[in-house]
């Protein structure tokens, strides 16, 4: 299965400095062949994005997306609206927004079913935070949370899905986890992925790793048959840290 590396640049860069990075990052692009680059800007700064890898084979994410159409739902941005930007890919579920902004597991789920149903491809982030961790709880909380966002859907949705391992302790901590601990994870999603489907045939589906990954250590991710590429976050924000990243992972994975 082909790498997928995804920078999600959260709440950085306006739509000129998206713009600018874009552009740079095309001029690149022959050098990170076989790999699928996805960029997720802020809302504000998809229109610039997406005009300067115009042309590119560089995809297109957006951070999140509401359930409903359209409506009176203040400050939330419909599949449409991100369809129009020629977004493919959604991340749903980032701890960010389960942790700071209180998105809970039905909220995920309607949106992961919301982005299925409109054709993105989504990013489903699950991962454990630390106190979950030290008390053991870590497969216990990835089953929850990979239970409630797809128990019930059709199979064959799953080849269409990415799975982000993002233990909330490794984000921005500098302190990333160590390749069997993403490792494990993944073998979990499949088992638990394998249990929804009770026997009936589909793609699984792949399984990045996300949390303080850069240069030097995405390789011993992308080495696992297991981990098909990572959701980056600090490290993507520089064209040369980005760059730098995806051709490690590369080389690791020998694409
Ligand atoms: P960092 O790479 O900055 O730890 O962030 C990871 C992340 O949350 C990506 O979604």
């Amino acid at each position: 299965m082909g790498l997928i590396i995804a920078a999600n640049w959260k709440m950085h860069k306006t739509a000129s400095e998206a713009a600018a990075f874009c552009r740079e990052l095309k001029q690149r692009e022959k050098d990170l062949r076989g790999v699928e680059i996805l960029i997720c800007p802020p809302f504000t700064a998809l229109a610039a994005a997406a005009a300067a890898l115009d042309g590119s084979g560089i995809k297109l994410g957006a951070q999140n997306m509401f359930w409903e159409e359209q409506g009176a739902y203040t400050g939330e941005i419909s599949p449409a609206m991100l369809k129009e930007f020629g977004v493919s890919h959604v991340i749903i579920g980032h701890s960010e927004r389960r942790h700071i902004l209180g998105e809970d597991d039905a909220a995920v789920r309607r949106k992961l079913e919301t982005a299925l149903n409109h054709g993105f491809t989504p990013l489903l982030c699950i991962g454990e935070r630390e106190e979950e961790r030290n008390r053991g709880e870590t497969s216990d909380v990835l089953e929850r949370q990979l239970r409630a966002a797809l128990e019930g859907l059709n199979p064959g949705v799953l080849k269409d899905l990415v799975v982000a391992y993002e233990p909330v302790w490794a984000i921005g901590t500098g302190r990333a986890a160590s390749p069997t601990d993403a490792d494990s994870a993944a073998g979990l999603v499949r088992q638990v992925v394998e249990k929804l489907l009770a026997g009936e045939s589909a793609s699984a589906p792949r399984i990045q790793y996300g949390g303080s990954v850069n240069a030097s250590n995405i390789g011993s991710f992308t080495a696992l048959s297991s981990i098909s590429g990572a959701l980056v976050g600090g490290a993507s924000l520089e064209v040369d840290s980005f760059t730098a990243l995806i051709l490690a992972a590369k080389e690791a994975a020998g694409c």
